[in-house]
């Protein structure tokens, strides 16, 4: 599958209503939500407030990123808040599964993340035991960085392996995405592409999400 899931962390905060309803009107299929804690990575984004007022105004699926550290602590309240999806890093914990389990038991998605420095041999274990995996192809924390250049290969890698097993595990790919290198990157294996900066900044987002998406 081919989807977009613009990031909200690139929007015009002052008004996340209109970007709600752009994202509704557009042809993206999710909205992905980065939260940030200050402590997993340098920055802090945004929380439960903020993420319920866009739950409001936004009618597609709701794509939660954590980048915080003890997730399973708050996995729960982002599942109540009214996510589709909720993914936390693997480097974060000890043992993903008791988050896991939590989030499954809301009926929400469950999806885990690995930033750029941590091998996707790593994922392997649990690639049958999660809807989808995140590749971080910029390292968490910010918007608008240039991908790495090991992306291409961890993508390939990681979408072999899901291939090899039979299993139906989805990839997004998060960081530095545009409209030029998105239909290599759903060529390589990626299922979900997010894009904050190339649809948020660009003069007409909508026209954007359409180029992303391999439309126009
Ligand atoms: C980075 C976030 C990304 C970010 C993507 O820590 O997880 O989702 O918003 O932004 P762009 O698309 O601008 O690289
Ligand atoms: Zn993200």
């Amino acid at each position: 599958m081919r989807y977009i899931s613009p990031s909200l962390l690139a929007a015009d905060f002052s008004d996340l209503k209109g970007a709600c309803e752009m994202i509704n009107r557009s042809s993206a299929e999710w909205l992905h939500i980065d939260v940030m804690d200050g402590v997993f990575v340098p920055n802090i984004s945004f929380g439960f407030p903020v993420m319920e007022a866009v739950r409001k105004h936004c009618v597609k699926p709701l794509d939660v990123h954590l980048m915080i550290v003890n997730p399973e602590k708050y996995v729960e309240r982002f599942a109540e808040a009214g996510a589709y999806s909720v993914g936390f890093h693997l480097e974060a914990v000890e043992d993903p599964m008791p988050a896991l389990n939590l989030i499954r038991k809301h009926g929400v998605k469950t999806c885990l993340t690995i930033n750029p420095d941590i091998p996707v041999s790593r994922l392997e274990p649990y690639l049958d035991q999660v809807d989808m995996v995140l590749l971080m192809s910029v390292y968490a924390g910010y918007g608008g960085q240039k991908i790495v250049p090991e992306t291409p290969e961890r993508l390939r890698r990681l979408s072999a392996m899901i291939r090899a097993r039979g299993l139906s595990t989805l990839i997004e790919l998060d960081g530095g995405v545009t409209v030029d290198n998105a239909a290599g990157l759903f060529e390589l294996g990626a299922d979900v592409l997010v894009a904050g900066s190339a649809v948020f900044r660009a003069p007409d987002p909508l026209a954007a999400i359409e180029q992303l998406k391999g439309n126009q």
